[in-house]
């Protein structure tokens, strides 16, 4: 499927200079989104996923329905103060600001098998932020999954030795 045609790009948000990939309209888009669902769900079919892990607020769109389809549990990953239980975190920067992630500590069992799913890599800070909770936590990162690669700012680089697939980049 094209999904291109239902990422409406926004210039000059949140800030000068940043052209923002909209996803809602694909989201909107019944056909659209069970069909880029699918594709990752059928990504992760091969991967023996134990838990789904997705990065606040985004990735919370893409990784529960993912999670459901398999048939495995999600873990969300959220900004500082938002889980109400003993949590590890980690700082990482983005493509516009700088922010903490955190995981509750026994979202994930060491050994576990992860899927970490996004809706765009852009910088890869947020990825590698996320990665780094599941690791510290003793899990296995099996595979990303984005919706968007935005190729241009070489996010990948920080990615060498996972599995990952997106499904466009611009
Ligand atoms: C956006 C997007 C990714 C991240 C990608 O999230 O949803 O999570 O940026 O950028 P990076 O590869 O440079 O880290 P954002 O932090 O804006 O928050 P949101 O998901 O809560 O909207
Ligand atoms: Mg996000």
């Amino acid at each position: 499927m094209d999904y291109k045609k239902y990422i409406k790009i926004v210039e000059d948000w949140p800030k000068e200079g940043i052209k923002f990939k909209d996803i809602t309209p694909l989201m909107a888009n019944g056909e659209a989104f069970h069909s880029a669902v699918d594709e990752i769900v059928e990504y992760a079919q091969q991967k023996e996923i134990d838990v789904v892990v997705g990065p606040e607020a985004r990735g919370f769109i893409i990784g529960c329905p993912v999670s459901y389809s398999l048939g495995v549990g999600f873990a969300p990953v959220r900004k500082e103060g938002k889980l109400p239980r003993e949590v590890i975190k980690v700082d990482y920067g983005l493509e516009y600001g700088k922010n903490v992630l955190t995981i509750h500590k026994d979202a994930i069992k060491p050994g576990q098998r992860v899927l970490i799913t996004d809706d765009l890599l852009a910088t890869g800070g947020t990825i590698q932020a996320t990665i780094q909770l599941v690791e510290e936590l003793g899990g296995v990162v099996a595979g990303c999954a984005f919706i968007i690669e935005l190729s241009y700012l070489n996010g990948m680089d920080k990615l060498k030795g996972y599995d990952v697939l997106s499904l466009m980049r611009f």
